[in-house]
């Protein structure tokens, strides 16, 4: 996720911006950069890789005079890691320089409409728009000048922006991405969060959205979306600063499990446009997809898992048959594969080995390839033919969490565009789609309201020895990511089995204590789970059973129930692993495990 810093006061801004910008490390980069006001002109200096590359290029800051900057960590989305994209960018008349932090989803329609004005732009970012735009719309007052922009964008953003018109202010806005700002007796701070803020002060003013901040050297000031002045009450921050850095947050994985509505909601933002799916730089003709003979996933440990959950979603709206593979075992197995099918690999780094391999196999028997991954401009993303970005922000926790719940909603992006272009979507089918995808972030927020009852039920079961998840269909898919979250971070022995083939064989585990936990949200095949559970229980088993529908049966049958909210059943694996995360988290905690960093693990496998 990108990290803004911005100062304005007496001392050297650099230094001060490129101490910032190391707090803001944790968040995920790959390029940084700063503007500074000098003399009525600002200085820009930016590359891309790490903050040490920055510090270097301009002497730790000493060589970048002037008191009043903004500085930019970068987590590409738009446009590849490189000199060019990385932030702060100026406006064609280079009177203004702008840092962003989010996605702007109009950027395209912006950016043509500037170019028939004649804007030239020198980025494929998405912010670079922002920068002309400032310029367009400048009335004089930078204040009114920002409020002016953002009655033009649509999107999610925290903005910081210069003018040399005003060169002893710093103007900074937010909409759907973090901003806070703060001040010390001789100047005021901006920051994507509050451990870059926390040498300067305790004492907060958390920015809501669109509301506007005017920072000069001993004077801060807010203002609402028609640049009116308005009062801000301070938070006073009581947190250390390890603390900080994860959101207040015990561990990464609890951080990223509650940025998951957000995550999906970046992950479809842009994408639906009316009633179709579109995806920037992917233009699959009709008569290409419905010649399509088939489809191939390939993936690694939870991406192999949203690829099961992938082949119920593109099976039934492209009706053609879909292969789900572990990656490293599609790369050695001769796979029959030609240039009449659709091979997608799935990844949220983009650099797991074996992925990247199998991916390479497919290329070279003439498939088209399609990657779905989290980093921009990682291997797969760079070798594929097409990229879809999940857009779910740095993962930091070994275990993912966010990373999946993204590619199962971006691999029902695809699902529904390849049906339409084949034709074999029909329209009422895909506006369903439509409609229960984009419910989807907001049905995630209500599963993450009241945890407490999940966190109980963890510690009722953390010593549990073995933990069996059951499921049939789009069921079993989700019993086994659920099962590897668990025993990836608890070290609890853990299988996710199909409910069906229980009988012929597992079910000889199961005794006195045993733990088995049941998802029934596929409403066709919930009677046949409910036998299954009946099947453990009379063996000795705990239940517990994962329903968006209680009824008296169930009840009386499972020990505990998680309720989880209804959807289409296509798209309920977003929601059921939720409170299958949290218990893996809380068991993991109870035990006290190293959540973040389980023994053994790497985040990203990029060797074989
Ligand atoms: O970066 P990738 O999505 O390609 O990684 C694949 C697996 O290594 C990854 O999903 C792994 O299974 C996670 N630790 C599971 O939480």
């Amino acid at each position: 996720m990108c990290g803004i810093i911005g100062y304005a006061g007496a001392k050297q801004a650099a230094p001060i911006l490129l101490k910032g910008l190391e707090t803001l490390e944790y968040r995920g980069y790959d390029s940084a950069g700063m503007a500074v006001m000098s003399d009525g002109v600002i200085n820009i200096q930016k590359c891309r890789g790490r903050l040490a590359a920055l510090a270097e290029k301009t002497d730790h800051g000493q060589s970048m005079q002037g008191s009043v900057g903004i500085g930019h960590t970068r987590w590409a989305t738009h446009g590849e890691p490189s000199d060019k994209n990385s932030h702060p960018h100026f406006s064609q008349n280079e009177q203004f320089a702008v840092v962003h932090n989010g996605i702007i989803e109009n950027y395209q329609e912006l950016k043509e409409r500037l170019e028939r004005y004649g804007y030239t732009f020198q980025s494929e970012t998405d912010t670079e728009v922002i920068a002309h735009l400032v310029e367009y719309c400048d009335c004089g007052d930078l204040i009114r000048t920002v409020s002016k922009v953002l009655q033009r964008i649509e999107g999610s953003y925290a903005l910081g922006v210069l003018s040399t018109r005003e060169p002893e202010c710093l103007v900074a806005v937010r909409k759907d991405s973090p901003l806070v700002v703060c001040r010390d007796d001789e100047a005021g701070y901006i920051a994507s969060d509050i451990p870059a803020l926390l040498p300067y002060s305790r004492d907060m003013y958390l920015m809501e959205d669109n509301e506007i901040v005017a920072l000069t050297p001993g004077k801060i000031n807010f203002y609402n979306i028609d640049a009116r002045p308005i009062e801000k009450e301070i938070y006073h921050v009581d947190w250390d600063v390890s603390a900080a850095e994860k959101g207040g947050y015990e561990h990464f994985m609890l951080k990223e499990i509650y940025e998951q509505p957000q995550a999906l909601q970046s992950t479809i933002q842009s994408r639906i446009r009316g009633d179709r799916i579109q995806f920037d730089g992917i233009d699959y003709t009709s008569s290409w997809v419905e010649q399509l003979t088939g489809v191939h996933i390939i993936a690694c440990g939870s991406a192999y898992h949203a690829g099961l959950v992938g082949r119920y979603m593109i099976e039934t709206t492209l009706q053609r048959p879909v292969n789900v593979e572990i990656a490293s075992e599609f790369r050695y197995r001769n796979p029959i594969v030609d240039e009449r099918q659709l091979v997608i690999a799935v990844s949220q780094s983009g650099e797991t080995a074996d992925t990247l391999a199998a991916l390479r196999e497919a290329k070279r028997r003439g498939a088209r390839t399609l990657a779905i991954v989290n980093v921009v401009g990682s291997s797969l993303a760079r070798e594929a033919h097409d990229v879809i970005y999940t857009w779910a922000g740095p993962e930091i926790s070994v275990a993912t969490t966010k990373g999946y719940t993204t590619q199962l909603l971006a691999l029902e992006l695809v699902a529904v565009y390849l049906g339409q272009q084949s034709g074999r979507l029909s329209q009422s089918a895909a506006d369903a789609l439509i409609e229960a995808i984009c419910a989807v972030p907001e049905l995630a927020q209500s599963a993450l309201v009241d945890i407490a009852p999940i966190q109980q039920m963890a510690a009722r079961h953390f010593n549990a020895k073995d933990v069996f998840y059951i499921g049939r269909g789009i069921d079993y898919a989700s019993s086994q990511e659920a099962s590897l979250k668990l025993k990836e971070i608890s070290y609890i022995h853990s299988e996710g089995i199909a409910a069906g083939e229980l009988k012929h064989g597992t079910i000889s585990l199961i005794e006195d204590g045993s733990l088995v936990i049941g998802l029934l949200t596929q409403p066709k095949l919930r009677e046949k789970v409910i036998s299954n559970l009946a099947e453990v229980k009379t063996r000795g088993a705990t239940v517990i059973a994962v329903t968006s529908m209680e009824d008296a049966k169930l009840n009386a049958l499972a020990d505990e129930v998680i309720l989880i909210p209804e959807t289409n059943p296509l798209l309920i694996p977003v929601l059921s692993v939720i409170p299958l995360q949290l218990f893996a988290y809380y068991i993991s905690v109870y035990n006290g495990r190293d959540v973040d960093k389980p023994r053994n693990l790497a985040k990203s496998v990029t060797v074989e």
